[in-house]
C-alpha cells in the first residue's frame, strides 16, 4: 500500500461527503455502494469492484479511505491528474459567471478558445463537440460531405474506410465500424458507407482508396481499446502518403491518443504528419467534463453551413474555459515531454523486471502502455491484485492490462508503482 494513512483519508472524504451533502451515506461498505448501483444502474460496464470518492492528482481513494495510484486515467482523460488546480479554477470562476448560451448566440468565450486550439495545433478551424464519439461522428459527417462537395461522389455513394480493431465510440455509426462483435452484435442494421480494412497494413489501404467514391480514412495512431496495438514505425507516414496520393481524407483519432499521451502533443507527431481531420476528445478537459473537439481546414470545415451540424453543449463557455486551462496545463507543465521520458523508463523496468512466463509482452509509447498476461493467469485476477496492492488498472480483451498513469506522475511515484506492479505478478511465482 503506498504510504498514507486510511484514518486521515477517511476523515477527509467524510468531510468531503458532508459538505457535498452526502452524511447520509455514512456507514455504507463498499459492497452496499456497488449493490445499491447493480440494482437501479444499467449493467453497461464490470468494473473492478472498489467504490471511489476521492481523486487528487496521480491518486484516487475509495469510500473507506484507501490511496491507490490511477493506471486508467479515466480511459485517458485525466492526463494532467485528478483535479488539476487550474482546470477546477478555471471551471469554478466561469461556471459563477456563464455556462452555457447555446449556439443560438455568440458567447465571449468560443473564439479565444477556437483561436487557441486552432493556433496550437495548426488548422484553420475547429467544430467543438462534446464527448469523443460525437467527434468522430461530426468527422464522418464532414468527410460524406467534402466527398460530395468537393471531391465530387456522387450522391449517398461515399464510402469511408476504417481498420480493424477501431473503437470509435458507441453511437449507431461507430459500432457500424466495429470489428468487435461486443460492440456491434444485435444492435443492427448497421450505417451503409463503411469499408474495413486490416490495421498496419499500407497494401490493403491503398487497395481500397483506389475506388472513387472513397471519401476518408480514419484511423487511430496507436488503437487503444483494442489493446495498445501500436503500429509499424512508418505507417502514419504511409498513410498520409496513400491518402493525398488518392485525394482521400487522412482522419486521425486522436482521443485517445492526442494530448501528451504518447509523448508527443499528438501521437502522429511522432512520424511528423499532418492528417485532414483531428479528433480530441477525453483530456481535452483534463477529466472536468466532457469536451471534444474537431480540428480541420477552411476546405473541409466550411462545407458545412448554419443548421447543418451542431450541439446544445459544444462550445459552451464553462467547456471552452475549462478546455483553455486543460491545454494551457499540457503546454506549461510539458506533460508530453514527461509522458515521453516516464514511459520509456516505465517500459524498460517493466521488461527488465518482469517474468517472461507471466507476462508475455510490455508495449506502448510514452504514458500509453500495455502488459499482456500468459494465458494460464487471469488478467482480472491480477488486476484485483494490483487493487488490492494500491493501483487500479483494467484488463481488456481477456488478457491485456492497460497502463496509463496520469502524467503528471513524478519519477518517485513511478517507481513506486513499478515496485506495486513487480510485487502483485511475482505473487503468482509463490
Ligand atoms: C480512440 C477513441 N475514439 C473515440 C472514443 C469515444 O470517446 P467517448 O467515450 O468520449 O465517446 C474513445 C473512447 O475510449 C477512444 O478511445
Amino acid at each position: 500500500m503506498p504510504s498514507s494513512s486510511p484514518a486521515n483519508d477517511s476523515q477527509i472524504i467524510r468531510a468531503a461527503r458532508f459538505t457535498a451533502g452526502h452524511d447520509d451515506e455514512d456507514g455504507l461498505s463498499q459492497e452496499d455502494y456497488i449493490q445499491r448501483e447493480l440494482k437501479y444502474n444499467c449493467h453497461n460496464y464490470h468494473p473492478i469492484p472498489v467504490v471511489l470518492a476521492r481523486g487528487e492528482g496521480v491518486h484516487l481513494w475509495d469510500t473507506d479511505g484507501r490511496r491507490y495510484y490511477d493506471f486508467l486515467s479515466a480511459y485517458s482523460a485525466v492526463n494532467q491528474g485528478h483535479s488539476h488546480p487550474k482546470i477546477l479554477k478555471a471551471l469554478v470562476d466561469q461556471a459563477s459567471v456563464l455556462t452555457l448560451t447555446s449556439r443560438a448566440f455568440y458567447n465571449d468565450v468560443l473564439g479565444e478558445y477556437a483561436e487557441k486550439i486552432t493556433a496550437l495545433f495548426g488548422y484553420d478551424k475547429v467544430l467543438p463537440m462534446n464527448t469523443g464519439v460525437e467527434a468522430n461522428e461530426t468527422a464522418c459527417k464532414l468527410a460524406r460531405r467534402w466527398g460530395y462537395r468537393v471531391k465530387k461522389i456522387p450522391d449517398n455513394e461515399a464510402v469511408i474506410v476504417f481498420a480493424e480493431g477501431n473503437f470509435c465510440g458507441r453511437t449507431m455509426a461507430a459500432i457500424s465500424a466495429s470489428t468487435d462483435p461486443v460492440s456491434y452484435a444485435g444492435f443492427g442494421p448497421y450505417m451503409p458507407g463503411f469499408h474495413i480494412i486490416p490495421y498496419n497494413n499500407l497494401t490493403a489501404l491503398e487497395e481500397a482508396c483506389q475506388h472513387p467514391n472513397v471519401c476518408a480514412f480514419i484511423v487511430e495512431p496507436i488503437q487503444g481499446e483494442a489493446g495498445i496495438i501500436v503500429p509499424d514505425e512508418g505507417y502514419l507516414k504511409g498513410v498520409r502518403e496513400i491518402c493525398t496520393k488518392y485525394n482521400v481524407l487522412f482522419i486521425a483519432d486522436e482521443i485517445q491518443t492526442g494530448l501528451g499521451r504518447t509523448g508527443r502533443r499528438l501521437c502522429c507527431d511522432h512520424e511528423g504528419v499532418r492528417p485532414d481531420i483531428i479528433t480530441l476528445g477525453k483530456a481535452l478537459s483534463g477529466g472536468i467534463m466532457p469536451v471534444s473537439a474537431v480540428l480541420a481546414d477552411n476546405e473541409v470545415m466550411l462545407t458545412i453551413k448554419p443548421g447543418e451540424h451542431g450541439s446544445t453543449y459544444g462550445g459552451n463557455p464553462l467547456a471552452c474555459r475549462v478546455a483553455l486551462a486543460a491545454l494551457d496545463v499540457l503546454e506549461n507543465e510539458h506533460l508530453a515531454a514527461r509522458a515521453d521520458k516516464l514511459g520509456h523508463r516505465l517500459r524498460e523496468e517493466l521488461k527488465a523486471n518482469l517474468p517472461s512466463d507471466i507476462v508475455t509482452c510490455v508495449r506502448g509509447k510514452g504514458l500509453m502502455n500495455a502488459i499482456v498476461i500468459a494465458p494460464q493467469y487471469d488478467a482480472w485476477d491480477v488486476c484485483i491484485r494490483l487493487k488490492d496492492n494500491g493501483l487500479l488498472a483494467k484488463p481488456t480483451h481477456g488478457d491485456i492490462i492497460r497502463l496509463a498513469p496520469p502524467l503528471i506522475m513524478t519519477d518517485e511515484e513511478l517507481s513506486e508503482c513499478v515496485e506495486i506492479i513487480k510485487k502483485t505478478i511475482f505473487s503468482y511465482k509463490k
